[in-house]
């Protein structure tokens, strides 16, 4: 009988081996869960669908963008020809480089704030060198102020031109933002503002390019980053509810909202009201009136958001067929409204890639034009 307990007691002390090895390997494959303990307690952050580890094998001094070391080009070599206008960073300029005849747009940094400077050097650095991403051709140096040069392009002001856009030109321009947003996404970058001022557009060439990496970061799985990023309307819901494990998808989240005012022109579902309280609040009722209340709380449960939801209206969502009048109906096709849902999804994870996107039917009758 003795024999016998020990037996048991032996075959219970495998079985609880074996198990605790497949508990560890299930772990081990399941590389789309990350734990992150955040004030105690554990969430799962589930990683993004593409280029979750773009940045493996990074340190984090490799990740400080601050060690960046300058090499200044030649002021004197430029010439400022006419100032184009004010920005969040500073001012912007056409210019010319006096030894190629190179037309160059030079952007100047009202102050020697050197993080942000290195953060747009590094991480223009990282993605230049793709046809839809206007490169950096040299960073000068005049007394106290730091100036990046870019090649110029022929540009006409992309928020005036995505309202009278064809439905063509709406296709064009979709379709190359996504393509440039998906080779950003690969390089381990989220670009972090983008909206139409962020996009230069050559409407006689129908080209397009994306610029602008003031507001650029990493993604790195259960990094935590700053939940204030981006320009408000163009803000996802995950940065509303000051998420800090957003990934890539906060991109496209404002791809769709520029994709919108596309389509919908003056009749824009998420138009604002001057009615409701705090500004922050507002933009997120802009959404909750279209989307519903129920799926941004689900949405917010997810992340473990501390929102207040005790006043907020239950908002029931609405057929986005009810904002198409006869101005922008032939804009509003159901593949772009089907295209525009995916992309506005309030889970970022369900919410559609730009590599996913850029398969959609919306874009069958131009894809070939790129391939
Ligand atoms: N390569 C370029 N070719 C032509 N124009 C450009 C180019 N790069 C920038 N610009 C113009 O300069 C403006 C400012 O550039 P950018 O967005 O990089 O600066 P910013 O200070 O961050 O501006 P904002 O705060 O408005 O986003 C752009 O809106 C665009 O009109
Ligand atoms: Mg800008």
């Amino acid at each position: 009988m003795k024999k016998f307990d020990q037996y048991i007691q032996i075959y219970g002390l495998v079985i609880i081996a074996f198990s605790y090895i497949s508990v560890l390997n299930s772990n081990k494959h399941d590389s789309n869960l990350v734990k992150i303990s955040e004030t105690g307690a554990c969430i799962k952050h589930i990683l993004p669908k593409y280029y979750a580890t773009a940045n493996q094998g990074k340190s984090e001094k490799d990740l400080d963008y601050k060690q960046l070391r300058i090499n200044f080009g030649n002021y004197s070599d430029y010439e400022f020809q006419q100032y184009i206008g004010k920005g969040a960073s500073g001012h912007a300029y056409l210019g010319l480089q006096k030894s190629t005849k190179n037309k160059v747009v030079i952007k100047t940094f009202k102050s020697l704030r050197w993080s942000s400077i290195k953060r747009e050097i590094v991480f223009m650095q990282i993605v230049q060198g793709h046809d839809l991403i206007s490169p950096l051709v040299d960073v000068i140096k005049n007394n106290n102020i730091v100036s990046l040069v870019y090649n110029r392009y022929i540009v006409f002001p992309t928020s005036q031109l995505i309202k009278t856009m064809t439905d063509n030109g709406n296709k064009l321009f979709l379709y190359q933002t996504l393509k440039a947003l998906d080779y950003v996404h690969s390089k381990g970058v989220i670009h972090g503002d983008i909206k139409p001022g962020n996009i230069i557009a050559n409407p006689n060439k129908k080209l397009f390019k994306l610029i602008d990496w003031g507001l650029s970061m990493y993604y790195v799985p259960g990094r935590p980053k700053n939940p204030s990023v981006g320009t408000k309307s163009y803000q996802s819901p995950e940065i509303l509810l000051r998420y800090q494990y957003y990934d890539y998808q906060i991109d496209v989240y404002a791809v769709g909202f520029m994709f919108s005012q596309m389509i919908f022109k003056e009749n824009n579902p998420f138009k604002g009201t001057k009615k409701l309280g705090k500004e922050k609040i507002q933009y997120i009722h802009r959404i909750a009136r279209v989307f519903g209340t129920e799926g941004l709380k689900e949405v917010a449960k997810k992340m473990n958001s501390n929102f207040d939801f005790n006043d907020f209206p239950d908002y029931q969502p609405v057929n986005l067929n009810k904002f198409i009048n006869s101005s922008n109906q032939q804009y509003c096709q159901s593949e772009a409204l089907d295209l525009l849902q995916k992309m506005m999804h309030y889970d970022a994870k369900k919410r559609i890639t730009p590599k996913d996107a850029l398969k959609h039917q919306y874009f069958d009758s131009i894809r070939h034009q790129f391939e």
